[in-house]
């Protein structure tokens, strides 16, 4: 008797401690979450970013621009970018390199040479017309 209940508590301890690890410790990251959401928001426009661009998008431009922080115009919202795209690409392109406001310079994306950012100021404004 006196056994079994030593059992018990072994196996509750037990419980207790790997109930609790049960949370997978490799928990999505933003990025992840930021392409899982994309992959839900939009239909297509993300097969008109290549692997390597959607990589750096999700690590960069996506933490504001999914969620409109601080005022980013969102990933397709329309209404949004297009007072932006009427000040043309070249002002954009300054923009997003030199930092806008809340905006700031390379948006992030170290790694990404100015044509990577015509390419996902392209996806992030016009990939949802
Ligand atoms: C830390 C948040 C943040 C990140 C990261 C970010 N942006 Fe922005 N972005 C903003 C905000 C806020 C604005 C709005 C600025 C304003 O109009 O005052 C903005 C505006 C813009 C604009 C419009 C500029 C204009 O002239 O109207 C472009 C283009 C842009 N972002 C591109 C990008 C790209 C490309 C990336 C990734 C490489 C990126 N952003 C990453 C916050 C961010």
């Amino acid at each position: 008797m006196h056994r079994l209940r030593f059992t018990a508590a072994l196996v509750v301890g037990f419980c207790v401690a790997a109930c609790d690890t049960s949370v997978p410790a490799d928990e999505p990251d933003q990025a992840t979450e930021a392409v899982a959401a994309v992959a839900g928001l939009v239909d297509g426009p993300v097969e008109g970013l290549n692997e390597a661009a959607m990589q750096k998008w999700s690590r960069s431009c996506a933490l504001c621009h999914i969620d409109g922080n601080g005022g980013a115009p969102r990933l397709g919202d329309g209404e949004a970018w297009q007072p932006r795209l009427a000040q043309g690409k070249d002002a954009l392109l300054t923009h997003t390199i030199e930092g806008f406001n809340n905006m700031p310079p390379l948006g992030y994306c170290m790694s990404c040479e100015r044509e990577d950012f015509s390419v996902l100021i392209d996806f992030m404004s016009g990939g949802m017309k």
